[in-house]
């Protein structure tokens, strides 16, 4: 097919829905083969298998004639020029993270950059000719999962790369810029990674809703209106570690009942609060960790979102402020830091009407909704116009190996970002209203 704009405006057959969607979750399923921990998908930033993950993207890339590189954060670029005046085109970006959580599925962040290579896959199989090039991007550090960072490999790309983030540490207290010499990455050339965005028309993420919305109103995609704001925290609560057959309760200075307090308080601020506000102690350490020593040391961590940036800072406060009363009473040493604060976040209007352009193509309904994760659109909203399209997710599980979305759902959000593509270019031409 070569008329751009016809290969946008039927609606999409089940069937051809499903084999999209079936290509997709092939890509997918040998992706999520790569992982630190076999049995389970595990593929933090610069670990062994997100070295093997950018191997194998980078080589389906290579297969679909992009040029690959990867950046100075280890983010794979793979770029396709324009087929028009490609001297002066723009570029339009298209990407999302290969990075997982711990014991993941195999849809976040995955889907977004495997849809970016079938985009590609799809545009040449049409015959379309692009007035701007296509950069499919794949992040590698969207989680913070192993360092306190916040979407470092897509602010790198935004110019907004904190060089103090360098000097974190994982848990077996390796620095980020240690981990990133080891994975051959230059840190003296991250400030190369920003792309200007005088020559950037956008930023398409395409990605599993991760929430319940889509499936309880029927429908198979929802167009992003915004993204929740988050901070994150690293906490300590210091006691004193004793001998649990010796040390009386009264006289005890038990680190991890103090801790329970503390959730629990977390628990009741975030259920207080408003614009979908979530709070949640997400990892602990207990030191020593005997089961016959009373807990003197807890490192724990702090995550709060909420849809609007002024009940999330109110509920920091008073998390804040609970947390200390209750270490003061018992005994125990308080401290927490920010690694990070996003605020929220809204999708540029222009790329969210492309999308719902695309969605109505397909005889669907449009609907909004906000994103309650965060994403990598996020940080590219900085410096670029940027929009995502979510595609239903089964029983709204995510972070978790059941994240399921079905292949026909999966392929009719591939179309409607192979759409999207088609009718930015059509307006680049001129030639749409
Ligand atoms: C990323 O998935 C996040 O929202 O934590
Ligand atoms: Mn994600
Ligand atoms: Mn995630």
């Amino acid at each position: 097919m070569t008329n751009p704009a016809a290969s946008r405006s039927a609606p999409l057959t089940s069937d051809a829905a499903r084999a999209l969607g079936d290509r997709a979750q092939g890509l997918l399923d040998q992706l999520a083969r790569v992982t630190d921990e076999p049995g389970r998908v595990d593929r933090t930033y610069l670990s062994p298998a997100h070295a093997r993950s950018i191997d194998l993207v980078g080589g389906w890339m290579r297969g679909l004639g992009l040029a690959t590189r990867v950046d100075a954060v280890a983010t794979l670029r793979g770029r396709r020029e324009a087929d028009v005046t490609p001297e002066t085109a723009k570029t339009l970006l298209i990407g999302s993270h290969i990075d997982t959580v711990l014991d993941a599925g195999k849809l976040d962040g995955c889907l977004g950059v495997i849809a970016g290579l079938l985009v590609v896959e799809e545009i040449e199989k049409r015959g379309v000719k692009l007035p701007f090039a296509l950069e499919i991007l794949a992040f590698g550090d969207e989680e913070g999962v192993r360092f306190p960072t916040a979407l470092s490999s897509s602010s790198a790309v935004t110019g907004t790369y904190r060089r103090e983030w360098l000097e974190v540490r994982d848990r077996d207290g390796r620095s980020l810029a240690e981990a990133l010499a080891d994975f051959g990455c230059d840190t003296a050339r991250i400030d190369e990674a920003r792309i200007d965005p005088a020559g950037v028309i956008g930023w398409l993420e395409l990605h599993i809703e991760q929430g319940p919305l889509l499936e309880h109103w029927g429908l198979p995609l929802g167009v992003v209106t915004s993204i929740a704001g988050q901070s994150r925290f690293s906490f300590t609560l210091q006691g004193v570690a004793g001998h649990a057959g010796t040390v009386p309760m009264e006289l005890r200075r038990d680190a991890l009942t103090g801790l329970a307090e503390i959730a629990l308080t977390v628990e009741r601020v975030g259920r207080q609060g408003t614009n979908g506000l979530v709070a949640t102690v997400g990892r602990v350490d207990v030191k020593p960790g005997a089961g016959n020593t009373v807990p003197g040391r807890i490192e724990a961590t702090l995550d709060i979102r909420a849809g609007a940036d002024a009940p999330r800072l109110v509920a920091i406060d008073r998390i804040r402020h609970e947390a200390e009363r209750i270490a003061a009473r018992r005994g125990l040493g308080f401290e927490l830091h920010r690694h990070i604060d996003v605020p929220t976040c809204p999708m540029d209007d222009d790329l969210q009407a492309a999308f719902a352009r695309s969605v109505a193509s397909l005889d669907l309904d449009v609907r909004r909704l906000p994103s309650g994760a965060g994403h990598d659109a996020m940080a590219m909203a900085r410096a670029f116009p940027a929009a995502m399209l979510f595609v239903r997710s089964k029983d709204g599980i995510s972070h978790n190996p059941r994240e399921w979305s079905s292949p026909e759902d999966i392929g009719l959000g591939v179309e409607a970002l192979v759409r999207t593509v088609l009718d930015l270019a059509e307006r680049a031409r001129g030639g749409a209203t």
